[in-house]
């Protein structure tokens, strides 16, 4: 719009300010980081009115664009008319205070989206998921929709939310054991923890797919890192060997960071300023790149090596362990400089669908690590042998009675096939430089809080 343009501007008071003859009002409508400034005169508007004009109030404001002489707008409105929608009590106001933190705003979290930061987080997330649909969209993939309510523990870890409508003051019992015939799906269900498995049977029937969901997790870890409900995107392609997977995986998270410093170059320049001024130029530090590709076995190596030479870790480091995130960030920020892809774990701490390699005790799993974060990015290629599959689940002790549909798809056309999952909220993380994750999903669940 040109300046002359008559123009209507409706949103809230980010701040006013002036003297006795003008003011000046930051009026934003969610839009985007940056404020229209509006010029109120006050000969024109009556001083009931402008006193109303507080923090968080909302505005609808009539004028003229004009060109700005001030510092930091091309444009502002002169008004000619501001009407008040909603006053807003500046002694009640939640965000009226000087306690901006974090943690303050968590305590008032139905009200931080209002906020300069959550504003920008939210126009990111949202800006990151529509990149999601766009890179697979653009390959050809199909968006899958799986189940929430599942009976198959995917991952094996047995950290699931039941889902039942029994009542829980009188549980039918039959056999000294809950008789979940009598539940509304006649057997024992839960909340997913991964819409893989079914993934699976999407990618050996049209191919390429991808799902976008909600994942729950009853791990009672309280870390900035975990979320009891977070979302998950999950690739599952047929006739990906590892290698083809690793690829993907590269490309996906290098496309989704050159999205968001293509389209969100504004709400990143205010994160990076405001919280965390190495932000944009992380970023950039991923892009040019390519990923360090290390197997675990060399990676155990590098960390014994680091505490030979006096690198204190609070956990211990063996062959056989999983990685605690202080590891995978020596590895990344430390040692490499750089995103790494883990490959070939151990076959005990890798659930019972990665394929198996020759030497009997290792499985082709892949976790991308970031910096700042650690796991990213979790996946494998699949194994594919019916009867390796088999002999691990029965290994593991598995009940195979809820399995034998995934069987089936070693049964019938086996193909090799990969894939991975992407967990939202931490490369959410990673993009803003958020510190918790908490502050990267609108309504965080995590143990003890499930508030809205
Ligand atoms: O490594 P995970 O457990 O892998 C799977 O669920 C596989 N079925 C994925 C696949 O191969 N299709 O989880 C994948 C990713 C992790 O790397 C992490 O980014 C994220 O999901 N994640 C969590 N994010 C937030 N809160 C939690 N509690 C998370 N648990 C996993
Ligand atoms: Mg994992």
């Amino acid at each position: 719009m040109e300046p002359g343009a008559e123009v209507l501007a409706k949103g809230w008071v980010r701040t006013k300010r002036g003297n006795k003859q003008v003011k000046f009002i930051a009026l934003n409508d969610g839009s985007t980081i940056n404020n229209i400034q509006i010029v109120a005169d006050a000969e024109i508007f009556d001083e009931e009115l402008l006193k109303k004009v507080t923090t968080g109030a909302s505005l609808a404001v009539r004028g003229t664009l004009v060109e700005s002489i001030g510092s930091g707008q091309a444009v502002e409105i002169k008004a000619s008319e501001i009407e008040v929608l909603g006053e807003c009590d500046p002694m009640r106001y939640p965000l009226q205070k000087k306690d901006t933190s974090m943690e303050y705003l968590r305590s008032v979290a139905h009200m931080r989206l209002r906020t300069n930061t959550f504003g920008a987080v939210l126009r990111i997330r949202h800006a990151m998921a529509f990149a999601i649909h766009k890179f697979f969209n653009d390959k050809g993939f199909v968006y899958l929709h799986t189940p929430l309510i599942t009976e198959s523990d995917a991952e094996g870890a047995g950290d699931m939310f039941q889902v039942t409508t029994l009542d829980l003051a009188k549980v039918p019992v039959h056999g000294g054991k809950v008789d979940f015939s009598k539940d509304f799906f006649g057997k024992k269900t839960s909340l997913t923890v991964s819409g893989q498995l079914e993934g699976e049977l999407g990618a050996t029937a049209v191919g390429e797919i991808y799902t976008f969901g909600p994942t729950f997790r009853a791990e009672n870890s309280n870390t900035p890192r975990h979320l009891a409900e977070f979302w998950m995107i999950e690739p599952e392609m047929a006739f990906y060997d590892i290698e083809d997977n690793m690829e993907l995986a590269e490309e996906f998270v290098k496309y989704l960071v050159q999205y968001a410093l293509d389209n969100c170059a504004d709400d990143l320049r205010f994160l990076n300023d405001k919280y965390d001024d190495g932000l944009v130029e992380r970023l950039r530090s991923v892009l040019g790149i390519p990923f360090e590709r290390v197997t675990y076995t060399q990676a155990v190596e590098i960390l014994e090596k680091a505490i030979a030479d006096g690198v204190k870790f609070e956990y211990p480091v063996h062959w056989g362990t999983d990685f605690q995130s202080e590891h995978e960030r020596y590895l990344v920020e430390k040692h490499f400089g750089k995103p790494v892809i883990l490959i070939d774990f151990p076959k005990d701490i890798k659930a019972f669908y990665m394929k198996q390699n020759e030497d009997g005790r290792t499985v082709r799993g892949m976790d991308v690590l970031f910096p700042k974060i650690g796991e990213i990015i979790g996946g494998s290629e699949r194994e594919a042998d019916l009867a390796k599959l088999e002999k691990r689940i029965e290994e593991l002790g598995m009940s195979r009675k809820n399995l034998e549909w995934y069987i089936d798809t070693r049964r019938y056309g086996t193909v090799p096939h990969s894939g991975f999952g992407l967990g939202f909220e931490r490369l959410l993380l990673f993009v803003t430089g958020m510190a918790n994750i908490r502050d990267v999903i609108p309504f965080p669940r995590t143990p003890k809080n499930a508030e809205f």
